[in-house]
């Protein structure tokens, strides 16, 4: 009898000791994180006696001790205090953590759901330049490599790109082709980390040359000769491009076509996408079967110096098309452009004549006239002064 009331005592001492976990609600059950970035799930759960917190990890692994947990997630630790961390997610670390909170009286759980997003990408400009970071620690120092999204190793400099001493790697001008995950691998002799980034350009209205809207330029060329009309177009996303010749005939690159006879007249090159419109006027001359200067009179003229105070005046007939340009070359390799003067020598201005006032003795000797234009030049020794005769002095 007095057993029997002894154990009631017992029992109700209890109940009211006990009481069944609760975990604190948390604010969110949802969480998303990039690549590489570290998480922690807390479960404070009340309770009497004091809950025990165990997790259940998405690939079912039974957690209860606290320390350091290898599965095929990624690394994560368990703390004293019940918070679960995950310190390096990847993909494999997507998924439902339950913790479960319990003891005597009963238990509680929670489900936190974890999604792992790839890093955002980095947008950048098209035409600037743009600078990826990567720092790399360790001991030895590691040796940073960059790997293009070609996969080529990229060298420390090149035309396109510069690997500055502190590891980061400049693309010094960044078109459509330069998009992609760019990889950089720190390494020392203890081993290799690789941080990948991904470069996106952004959107952007088509540029010609690297202006925008409508421009206009000017193009003499030669006829038989090539003539390259520049049109280098960027934008995103990629521009359709054409050209428009003077006759109304469309092309469109790769035009493979090969020759056509060239005019003179408007070529228009055009280039669209949604976000706009781009285009570039050239207005082309064409010099008509260019000709190599050549002399109407090559045989070198030879003229005494007369020194009666008045001028001596040497000729250059040259000839070509477009009409070439003349200089002078004195006797001591002097040359003497167009409207140059040089002290009693004077390169008149647009026909070519060489003036000498007050000629005098030591002007004596062979002067040759370079006749130049688009299609060649020509060199050729035309007078020559020589010293007064006896009786002229
Ligand atoms: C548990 O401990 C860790 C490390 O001391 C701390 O960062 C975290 O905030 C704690 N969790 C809670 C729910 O207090
Ligand atoms: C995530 O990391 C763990 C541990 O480092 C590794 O075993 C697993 O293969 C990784 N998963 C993915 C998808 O990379
Ligand atoms: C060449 O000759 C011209 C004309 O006599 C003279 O003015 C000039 O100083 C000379 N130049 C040199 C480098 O001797
Ligand atoms: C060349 O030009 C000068 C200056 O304009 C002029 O005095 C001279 O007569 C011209 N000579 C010829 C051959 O046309």
């Amino acid at each position: 009898h007095i057993f029997l009331n002894l154990f009631c005592t017992i029992y109700s001492l209890l109940s009211v000791q006990t009481e069944a976990p609760r975990i604190q609600p948390p604010k969110t059950t949802e969480l998303s994180i990039y690549l590489g970035k570290t998480v922690a799930f807390h479960c404070l759960a009340s309770g009497k006696p004091p809950a025990q917190i165990s997790w259940i990890l998405p690939d079912r692994t039974f957690v209860r001790d606290p320390g350091t947990i290898h599965t095929v997630l990624s690394p994560m630790s368990l703390l004293q205090n019940g918070t679960l961390r995950i310190h390096s997610a990847n993909f494999s670390s997507k998924g439902d953590y339950k913790c479960i909170a319990s003891n005597a009286a009963g238990a509680d759980t929670v489900t936190y759901q974890l999604h792992v997003a790839a890093l955002p990408p980095m947008k950048v400009k098209l035409g600037e330049a743009v600078k990826l970071s990567c720092q790399a620690t360790g001991e030895p120092k590691p040796r940073i490599t960059w790997i293009s999204p070609h996969t080529d190793v990229i060298p420390p400099l090149s035309d396109k790109y510069r690997v500055v001493d502190d590891g980061t790697l400049i693309l010094k001008k960044v078109t459509l082709a330069d998009e992609g995950k760019y990889a950089c691998v720190a390494r020392n002799s203890a081993g290799d980390d690789i941080k990948n980034m991904i470069v996106e350009a952004e959107l952007q209205e088509p540029y010609i040359n690297s202006v925008r809207g409508k421009t206009s330029a000017k193009l003499l060329a030669v006829s038989y000769q090539t003539a390259l009309l520049d049109c280098r177009v960027e934008g995103k996303p990629e521009p359709k491009v054409w050209w428009l010749t003077p006759y109304g005939h469309s092309l469109t690159p790769p035009y493979l076509g090969g020759r056509f006879q060239m005019d003179a007249g408007r070529y228009k090159c055009f280039a669209k996408n949604h976000l706009g419109e781009a285009s570039l006027s050239v207005e082309m001359e064409v010099a008509s079967l260019a000709e190599k200067p050549s002399f109407a009179s090559p045989n070198i003229e030879i003229l005494p110096i007369k020194q009666d105070g008045g001028e001596l005046i040497l000729e250059c007939p040259a000839r070509g098309t477009p009409i070439p340009e003349i200089s002078w070359v004195l006797p001591n390799g002097t040359m003497l452009s167009p409207g140059r003067r040089l002290q009693r020598i004077t390169h008149h201005f647009g026909n070519g004549t060489l003036w000498i006032s007050q000629p005098t003795p030591s002007d004596k000797g062979i002067y040759r006239c370079l006749a130049r234009n688009i299609a060649g030049q020509l060199l050729e020794a035309l007078s020559q002064l020589t010293a007064p005769s006896p009786d002229q002095v």
